[in-house]
């Protein structure tokens, strides 16, 4: 029988590739750019299922183009906000992601940030490379100790609790935010605040972790700045929609904002212009998981959505439309 006809719409690592050789009628990409939403729908042309990643063009407008042979789309990413669900459901085109192989990289990268910004490393590594070190110096690029403040981690999903654990090894107090609180056991002492104001005004450390969308755009907008304490540095590893880039650059040149640190943008891979020159500011080019295990990882647990679904006929197993 015919292997059914599979679209990677992006250059994937060379143990996805082969398996989805192996198994499939592969259409594998090499220039490596994200295809518009029509070039997509035109390289779909009897495809049975795509395996597409973040930054691929799938709103509702490129999944009605899609051809009727579609029957799935493996996302290669957690964040599901670049595909029109809805669309999808209206057309029987199932979705999956790629949860849990993703949490401890992505974490890692949120506490890499809250350390580069409490410890200025990121200033400290220009100095160097632009020849300005005069030498150490008592009063040189101080930056805050981590023990003993408080981080509050908005959104407490499995990488909001991952670097929650992380954090108490540095000692640091932890607070969070969800739309519901956890379980004792899986709260492990963090302490749950109901209100946005409560948690702002009580955290010296703000890590974003919730998804992108219409409901969570520009939540960290002025007004919630300020409720944040003076000095409070906010670090952001969840979706670049959900913070107000020109108040997140006016507070960090008053100084209410301590330091921040971004890996992830809206409308990447441009980036607010003001990022480019705000003082105390890291930036990262969404590196959360961004490992060779993680990413191989990613690429089987897509495979493994795809496979249930066009070989075995069954539900896939990380299903979110
Ligand atoms: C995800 O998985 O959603 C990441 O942001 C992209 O790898």
């Amino acid at each position: 029988m015919a292997k059914p006809i599979l679209l990677l719409t992006r250059q994937l690592p060379p143990a996805v590739e082969a398996r989805a050789k192996r198994d499939y009628d592969a259409r594998l990409r090499r220039d490596d750019l994200p295809f518009t939403g029509a070039e997509l729908a035109r390289a779909a042309e009897g495809a049975a299922g795509v395996l597409c990643a973040a930054g691929d063009a799938l709103d509702a407008g490129t999944i009605r183009l899609l051809p009727d042979s579609v029957r799935i789309l493996a996302s290669f990413s957690v964040g599901t906000d670049h595909i029109a669900l809805d669309a999808a459901r209206a057309r029987g085109i199932a979705v999956t992601n790629t949860p849990d192989v993703l949490t401890v990289a992505t974490a890692e990268i949120a506490m890499l940030l809250i350390l580069m910004c409490a410890r200025r490393a990121g200033e400290g590594e220009r100095t160097l490379r632009d020849r300005k070190w005069t030498g150490w110096a008592p009063t040189q690029l101080l930056g805050v100790t981590l023990e003993g403040k408080r981080l509050g981690v908005l959104g407490m999903g499995r990488i909001g609790r991952a670097l929650a654990g992380m954090a108490r090894g540095f000692g640091m107090e932890v607070h969070y935010r969800n739309r519901t609180r956890l379980t004792p056991a899986e709260e492990a002492g963090a302490v749950f605040h109901d209100d946005d104001a409560g948690f702002l005004g009580a955290i010296e450390v703000l890590s974003m972790h919730i998804p992108g969308g219409a409901d969570t755009a520009g939540w960290l907008d002025a007004g919630r700045i300020a409720l944040l304490r003076p000095g409070a540095i906010v670090v952001n590893t969840g979706r670049g929609t959900t913070v107000d880039d020109a108040a997140l650059c006016a507070a960090l040149i008053s100084g209410h904002v301590r330091a921040a640190g971004l890996d992830v943008f809206a409308g990447e891979p441009a980036i607010f212009e003001g990022y480019h020159t705000a003082p105390n500011l890291t930036l990262l080019p969404h590196l959360g998981s961004a490992t060779t295990e993680v990413r191989d990882a990613m690429g089987m647990r897509c495979l493994d959505n795809l496979d249930a679904v066009l070989l075995r006929g069954e539900d896939p197993l990380h299903r979110v439309a």
